[in-house]
């Protein structure tokens, strides 16, 4: 599903815009100056991307059986097995003869008799979907110890019915080895089920039973990778937030356990509460931001696991681990093929570098015990990678004296880029819109490495995109400072979430993006190459015993298409009139566009009944001077792009 943009009509000038002569109230004047400026950061809206919510498994990596290697904590999570009248079989999860040390536990059948037969079945998440037309990849490691029969491969409608079969051989070996089918699908299917038939008698191991539609990019779904590419992001964080520090050292993100063939990548326990399969890991991410054009951004553990979980530190002595995962990860991205890692990325089929340029250490870390790692972490990447700029983390709270304190210890010890995280009800949004303002030019820079306007029931309203909108106008007109700033969490799927809000929710076969959404694609879509000094007279108005600013703005410059633009949210219910004077020196051509994102409440939000209840609509406007007053709908997010004959 495409959010959609309608282009309509050219809307007449009497309807919103008018000579500013003939207006007497006129509640604000925008005055604006293009020949005083300063740069924008190209990246400065990115993706954060962290396997929570089923972002990644039952989400962007498009296997559809869950559970396929077995490594779950409860081994037979996704799992049914039904013997069939009169067959005298058991079942365990073994550990003896694994795949491979990565991946140590399968399944196996020791059947007595080949009267009647042993059905293994997989409901995937909420069901495996399954399009008419459409060929899937089966496969499955099988090793066989004196058995004798067949295996019988099924994909099962909702009524239980098998709509394709295959038989995948009767001779399995006594070593592991690979099976594999294809099954073109020949009904469209919401809720299927994968079903293997293990008919023979003797003992029969499998391990990676995979389902995996040929409609996939490097094992992402399409519909959602798509969502995505709309965004069209700067950069791309990745693989977390919490889901890098773990809740202890034992399941915190490591890299290399997440590359290689699918059955090579050493599965693990999610901080999260769920098991990640890794079939998306740190090369999938690497050719996903250069898919995207994104600059990647990687984010490492610091020998720290979650400090609000009950931190688990590796001692100092032993660090050394850790640092050389980072060394080896620049060396894996960006190094010669001639390089062992770099020979890895080689043999993966890139030998092109991915130029790497930014790494994060560390996520939400804090005190003593971060900074004295992060130290050896600094010298040993500035060592021998002096190119890289290394993110610094800051702690969870974005105020306050452990903020404060970890800006001083940044300043104080030559960190580049501080990273901050800002969850926040909507009106702390609109109240610190000029947090940004006051930031020291010499200091780090900054990237918001996550941030959400969080409403009373943490709902995706229009409430929520106009604070974060809001906010965001701060960060453009602060560009200077600001390098990079990414909404959080990315994806939910529900039933299977630990986190709202988030910016886009899917299920099996749908997808939509919530305000949020919309206005991140609006605003990177209508970045621009600088930021435009201009200014907004303001009332300041009082809501519940606190002062907020009646409307909140930036300007910018777009120099491939010579378009200025404007940007004003207006958070509260009345609409607004305001006179745009723009310096006589740019002179307007007299074409543009309008885009607004509204809705008639506030607490309105997109759901799959309704995804596309607040998306932008895009209005052809003409015929317009440097001086006109436009009004401002109330609970709106307005870009202005109002064309030049030249800055
Ligand atoms: O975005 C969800 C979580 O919020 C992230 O994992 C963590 O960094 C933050 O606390």
């Amino acid at each position: 599903m495409k959010p959609r943009i309608l282009i309509s009509i050219v809307v007449f000038m009497a309807v919103l815009f008018f000579p500013a002569s003939i207006l007497a109230d006129i509640d604000h004047v925008m005055t604006v100056n293009p020949s005083s400026f300063s740069p924008i950061s190209p990246i400065l809206y990115g993706i954060f991307f962290e396997d929570i919510n089923h972002a990644v498994d039952g989400g962007l990596y498009a296997e559809l059986v869950r559970n396929r290697s077995f490594e779950h904590t409860d081994h037979m999570e996704g799992w049914s097995v039904i013997l069939d009248k009169g067959c005298k079989a058991s079942f365990s999860i073994k550990s003896e003869r694994p795949v491979n040390g990565n991946n140590t536990h399968y399944l196996s059948f020791d059947i007595e008799s080949d009267d009647g037969c042993v059905i293994l079945a997989n409901n995937g998440y909420d069901g495996i979907p399954l399009v008419w037309g459409e060929n899937y990849t089966f496969s499955s490691l099988i090793r066989g110890d004196e058995y004798n029969g067949e295996i019988e491969v099924h994909l099962i409608d909702e009524q239980g019915n098998s709509i394709i079969a295959a038989v995948l051989g009767s001779d399995f070996d006594d070593l592991w080895e690979k099976y594999s089918v294809i099954l073109e699908v020949p009904e469209d299917c919401q809720y299927g089920r994968l079903a293997l038939i293990v008919k023979g008698s003797g003992l029969i191991s499998l391990d990676m039973i995979s389902l995996l539609p040929d409609k996939n990019w490097h094992g992402m779904r399409p519909d959602l990778l798509e969502m995505l590419e709309e965004l069209r992001p700067g950069f791309l964080r990745f693989p977390g937030g919490c889901l890098v520090e773990g809740d202890s050292l034992e399941n915190s993100y490591r890299w290399k356990d997440t590359i290689g063939s699918a059955e090579e990548r050493r599965a693990n326990y999610n901080l999260w509460g769920y098991h990640q399969s890794y079939g998306i890991g740190f090369f999938e991410y690497l050719l996903l931001a250069e898919y995207l054009g994104a600059e990647p951004v990687p984010i490492f553990n610091a020998g720290i696991s979650c400090q609000v979980r009950g931190a688990e530190y590796c001692p100092m002595n032993t660090m050394d681990v850790w640092i050389q995962d980072v060394l080896d990860f620049i060396e894996f991205a960006n190094g010669s093929v001639e390089s062992p890692w770099g020979a890895k990325r080689f043999e993966l089929g890139h030998p092109e570098p991915f130029n790497v340029t930014y790494i994060g250490i560390g996520n939400e870390n804090w005190g003593n015990e971060y900074h004295e790692r992060f130290t050896l972490f600094q010298k040993a990447i500035k060592d021998r990678y002096p190119e890289i700029v290394i993110l610094f983390s800051g702690p969870p709270s974005y105020e306050g004296a452990s903020f404060n304190r970890a800006w001083r210890w940044a300043r104080q010890n030559g960190v580049e880029m501080l990273d901050e995280h800002i969850y926040a009800v909507p009106e702390w949004m609109l109240r610190n819109t000029e947090r940004y303002d006051k930031y020291d030019r010499e200091g780090p820079k900054v990237m918001l490495g996550e941030y959400a306007a969080h409403e009373a029931g943490r709902r995706n309203t229009l409430q929520a995109a106009l604070a974060e909108a809001a906010l965001m106008t701060g960060l453009e007109r602060n560009s200077d400072v600001v390098i990079m700033a990414a909404y959080a969490p990315l994806f939910n799927r529900p039933g299977w979430s630990q986190w709202t809000p988030d910016l886009i929710w899917f299920d099996n076969t749908r997808v939509y993006g919530t305000p949020s959404y919309h206005v991140q694609k609006v605003f990177n879509r209508n970045l621009g190459d600088i930021i435009v000094d201009s200014s907004l007279t303001d009332e300041a108005i009082e809501v519940i015993g606190y002062w907020f600013k009646s409307l909140y703005h930036s300007c910018s410059f777009d120099y491939e298409t010579g378009d200025l633009i404007i940007k004003v949210v207006n958070p509260w219910p009345g609409d607004k009139e305001v006179l745009v004077e723009i310096n006589e020196t740019t002179k307007l051509t007299g074409k543009g566009e309008m885009t607004v994102i509204t809705s008639s409440s506030i607490f309105d939000e997109n759901t799959f009944d309704d995804p596309e209840k607040i998306i932008p609509i895009t209005t052809v406007l003409s015929d317009f001077s440097n001086r006109f007053t436009f009004t401002f709908e109330g609970n709106s997010i307005t870009v202005l792009r109002l064309n030049t004959w030249s800055l």
